[in-house]
């Protein structure tokens, strides 16, 4: 990669968005008030903006290995707090991808050293369903059941945490579990049954508000 091209580039896209729009930049300058939260894989393949078609100022990122919502990971979980409680966001979008090599390294329960414990969130996620999964006999199909599964029980870490409980409550916020197809580029609504998970949450996650 040339990166002085990438310079010249930048050039380019400040000269283009100005030729449309001379206060483009003092307007983005002014704040943010994104309407979704996304939290997706850092996969270089899968473009948070660029395949939602949204433009700056659209949507909070936030982008880890294999899109994992850990409950003490103060990095995702600052992300979320800051996003509902600040922002007021009124979606929040968990992305998964097939041939997502977070997850394939999970299955295969690979020694990636430090990433061990990362990869552990999905291993977790493999054990709460392992009866659906190992009923799987095609390999790339459990992969591909596994990388939903796995948004699913991202979604359901959401739904743990005080925030996205109580902005579920007073203004419905409303969570979207997709998966990005790498292969087709199509972006595809798992139509996850929140208010469902929601009931079979024992009262153990949820809070008094
Ligand atoms: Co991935």
């Amino acid at each position: 990669m040339n990166f002085e091209k990438i310079l010249e580039e930048n050039q380019q896209w400040i000269e283009e968005h100005l030729r449309l729009d001379p206060n483009y930049f003092d307007d983005l300058a002014k704040g943010q008030s994104p309407d979704i939260l996304y939290i997706g894989c850092s996969d270089s393949r899968v473009t948070a903006e660029e395949m939602m078609g949204a433009r700056p100022g659209e949507v909070f990122v936030h982008r880890n290995i294999a899109n994992v919502i850990a409950n003490s990971d103060l990095n995702v979980m600052s992300v979320v707090n800051y996003a509902v409680q600040y922002l007021k966001v009124q979606h929040i979008v968990v992305c998964g991808h097939y041939y997502c090599g977070g997850v394939k390294a999970a299955m295969e329960s690979t020694d990636m050293g430090i990433i061990n414990l990362w990869l552990r969130n999905i291993q977790d996620v493999y054990r709460l369903h392992k009866d659906e999964l190992n009923a799987i006999a095609d390999e790339e199909t459990r992969y591909k059941r596994l990388v939903e599964l796995n948004v699913q029980e991202q979604c359901v870490n959401l739904l743990k945490t005080i925030d996205v409980q109580q902005a579920f409550r007073e203004r419905g916020l409303i969570i979207h579990g997709w998966v990005f197809d790498v292969k087709t580029g199509r972006l595809i609504d798992l139509k996850i049954d929140f208010a469902k998970i929601l009931k079979g949450l024992s009262d153990i996650y949820t809070y008094e508000l």
